[in-house]
């Protein structure tokens, strides 16, 4: 059986959900959808990063202890998820017990292998990015993420031999090419690996630090944050058994942001080598959004919000415009006057109509009783059903190659095609011949089958509106007519349910 484990970052538990974590959230749970829809066996996992000094501060700012405020936080991140649709199979906390047993496991293990050394280190850290940069990594001696100047830190510490593994890592990436992708991404990790990448300091002093996994081999320390984060794509495996873990982590699909390409990019297989792990088989990477063309941030008031974005135009609505607007890979921008055009053109004039008047043609003419189709199809019958075959074939291909704009491209060229039959076919003014009333009856017929197909080839990407159509075809939830051929579906008599107001069009201001 196909497999497929998707995985998405875990989430910091210091901000609210945005269209950031959004994002990777509607790419994931997309495509996990699909999957599933296709018969693939699909794990989809996703959850919150507690641990560290980022979360320590939040929560003293909070005037809360980390413990209460991570499980608080992370129930929030939780509620939005779930409130949103997402179909995600298990929620990971990096506070959960399991997983802060097995990274002590593993930290165990690579200890006793040698790979991980004790040693004194004075560098410059980022409290920010809760990392040492090297001179050459700064900007004006500054942090080129938090724009601060890095305090000068000498302390001792656990080192991991990530260098040791500099070679290994970086033959995998040439005898496999796509292993990050796109490759523009794959491009800037292989150049990182062609200079030095040193060793990777895995340890904090509990003098300064105690929010985080205790290091099994010496009490006074905890464990780095980014090294018992990451492993929770393979402890979350373990969890369900051995068996669990050898059956998906072959197939995982990682999904991150491009600001997080270096760990996952370069920590991850290097530390999953050291621990005689395979590799995760793809690393796929997305990039930015900003909104009205600046840098989301709350000080600018500019942030999108998953849940207000439901409350306002619906979850799917949301989804359409961040799945279409966007190229995976590259940066997208958020922008309201982008959102509108897409919304009222695409779902409420496209989509929405076409529903709405097949609905209501079907309703008016024949009560809703489906009719039947003759053995004879009209040329305009077959290029109606070759289109939508067309657009589940391109689907394919398309996310395969994690192209969702292409693939919502293809069902929409469907879409506008079943709108040009009905100009073409004329069934309103067929109806008026009642000698043509059987030719009508086949029209509507062909085109309940379209909103049918429609309903299929969108339930990975608009879920709920899937459901909808299914709904007023009055289509059970069963797999039979899911994948019954075209026109074997509806039988003779069979009642649809009345037109609807899919997506009301949005009113600018100065329209109204
Ligand atoms: N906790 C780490 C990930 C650990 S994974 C083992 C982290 N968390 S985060 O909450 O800061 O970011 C989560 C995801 O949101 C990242 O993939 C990041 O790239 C993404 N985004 C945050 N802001 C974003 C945009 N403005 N646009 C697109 N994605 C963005 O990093």
């Amino acid at each position: 059986m196909d497999r497929i484990y998707i995985t998405t970052p875990l989430y910091y538990v210091n901000a609210e959900p945005h269209l950031g974590s959004a994002y990777t959230m509607i790419i994931t749970d997309t495509l996990a959808r699909y999957y599933k829809a296709n018969g693939w066996e699909a794990f989809y996992l996703t959850g919150t990063d507690e641990h560290g000094d980022k979360i320590a501060q939040a929560a003293a700012q909070a005037g809360v202890d980390p413990k209460p405020f991570t499980d608080q936080m992370s129930a929030t991140f939780q509620a939005a998820w779930d409130s949103c649709g997402f179909s995600y199979d298990h929620f990971i906390r990096t506070t959960d017990a399991y997983h802060v047993r097995y990274v002590q496991e593993l930290l165990t293990k690579v200890y006793k292998a040698g790979d991980i050394y004790f040693d004194r280190y004075g560098g410059l850290y980022c409290f920010g990015c809760e990392r040492f940069y090297t001179e050459k990594e700064l900007v004006d001696g500054k942090c080129p993420d938090h724009r601060t100047v890095p305090e000068l830190i000498e302390e001792e510490n656990y080192f991991f031999r990530m260098s040791k593994y500099q070679d290994r890592l970086l033959r995998h990436l040439e005898e496999h090419p796509d292993f990050i992708r796109p490759e523009g991404f794959k491009n800037e990790v292989v150049a990182m690996l062609r200079e030095r990448i040193g060793d990777l300091c895995i340890s904090r002093p509990k003098s300064r630090l105690t929010w985080g996994i205790e290091i099994p081999f010496d009490q006074r320390y905890v464990t780095y944050v980014w090294f018992d984060a990451l492993i929770n794509y393979v402890s979350a495996l373990k969890h369900r058994g051995e068996e669990f873990f050898e059956k998906f982590w072959p197939q995982a699909e990682h999904f991150i942001g491009k600001d997080i390409l270096k760990p996952h990019g370069i920590f991850w297989p290097t530390m999953l080598m050291a621990a005689g792990l395979p590799l995760y088989k793809h690393l796929n990477v997305h990039g930015f959004w900003t909104s009205e063309g600046q840098k989301m941030s709350k000080s600018l008031g500019n942030t999108v919000s998953p849940l207000e974005m439901k409350e306002r135009i619906g979850m799917d609505a949301f989804r359409y415009f961040v799945l279409r607007e966007s190229v995976f890979g590259q940066d997208a921008d958020f922008r309201e006057d982008a959102l509108v055009a897409r919304y009222n053109a695409d779902l409420a004039n496209n989509l929405g109509n076409l529903v709405s008047r097949v609905l209501a043609m079907q309703n008016r003419y024949f009560s809703g009783a489906v009719q039947p189709l003759s053995g004879d199809w009209r040329k305009e019958d077959q290029a109606l059903k070759d289109k939508f075959a067309q657009a589940e074939t391109e689907l394919h291909r398309h996310m395969v190659e994690l192209q969702f704009h292409r693939a919502l491209e293809s069902v929409w060229a469907a879409i506008d095609h079943a709108n040009r039959y009905i100009v073409q076919t004329a069934p309103f003014t067929l109806f008026k011949d009642p000698a043509q009333r059987t030719r009508v009856g086949e029209v509507l017929h062909h085109l309940l089958e379209a909103i049918r197909q429609i309903s299929r080839l969108l339930a990975p990407f608009m879920p709920d509106t899937a459901k909808e159509l299914r709904r007023l075809l009055e289509l059970k939830e069963g797999d039979g007519d899911y994948r019954a051929l075209w026109g074997e579906c509806f039988s003779p008599g069979h009642k649809i349910d009345g037109p609807t107001v899919l997506f009301p069009r949005i009113e600018l201001p100065s329209e109204a």
